[in-house]
């Protein structure tokens, strides 16, 4: 799977994908990274890619001629390509996002800067906008990184053991039950000893319910579906 990102500041993304386990996605063919600036392509003679806001107001806009010549030039080179626009006024991204968006060939994030993008290039060429949360980040980079990783790691081959997908938290509706490793006892806090008798049937319910108190203790709303959709189907 390919990811673009447009950006007018790659050297924030490109760290987080040239080590661990995005590298060895990368070097293993089943993922790969590209980046576009915007700036690259303004024919302003100081590369200007911003502007005051139309009606005033604080702060800059991000122009719409580098930003659309950017994207025209993506979508000749890739027809395909998914083109993501990452605001705190997108539709908030999930797993279930990040589980389709995995079975794309191509996706490109479109990062704001400033107090945003012209509205009328999100017109143009968005095909999604999404926001990673209820807060205001500096700029949408963060925001293109959350939702590449969150759907990279989907990719087949991109983890070694597609086992550890199945259990996880919103993968299914209830958070994950914690984990521990050795020593065996922390602090004066031992691993719960279930863990470590071997009785797979034993370990697995009570991974459950520990998902099931971690669930009602800082999700209740997800443990109230949970609950509600166990006692339907009994
Ligand atoms: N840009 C700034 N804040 C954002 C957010 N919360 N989500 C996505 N993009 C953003």
């Amino acid at each position: 799977m390919r990811f673009t990102f447009v950006t007018l500041f790659p050297s924030i993304i490109e760290g987080y994908f040239t080590d661990s386990i995005m590298c060895r996605a990368v070097e293993g063919g089943y993922l790969r990274f590209d980046y576009l600036n915007p700036r690259d392509y303004s024919v302003d003679k100081h590369r200007k890619v911003d502007d005051t806001a139309a009606g005033g107001g604080a702060g800059m806009v991000m122009t719409p001629q580098p930003l659309s010549d950017a994207l025209a030039h993506l979508k000749d080179e890739s027809p395909g390509v998914h083109i993501i626009f990452t605001t705190p006024v997108g539709k908030p991204f999930s797993q279930k996002d990040a589980r389709r968006l995995a079975r794309k060939e191509h996706v490109a994030f479109v990062s704001g800067r400033y107090e945003g993008i012209d509205e009328r290039v999100v017109e143009v060429f968005a095909d999604e906008c999404f926001s990673i949360g209820d807060y205001i980040l500096t700029g949408g980079e963060l925001a293109s990184m959350v939702m590449a990783d969150a759907i990279g790691r989907l990719v087949p081959g991109v983890l070694g053991n597609a086992k550890s997908l199945e259990m996880e938290s919103f993968e299914t509706d209830l958070l994950e039950a914690p984990s521990f490793t050795k020593p065996k006892s922390f602090h004066n806090l031992s691993i719960p000893s279930e863990l470590l008798k071997g009785n797979h049937s034993k370990i697995n319910a009570l991974k459950k319910t520990m998902a099931l108190s971690k669930t009602k203790y800082f999700r209740p709303e997800r443990y109230l579906k949970f609950t509600q959709r166990d006692s339907d189907e009994k």
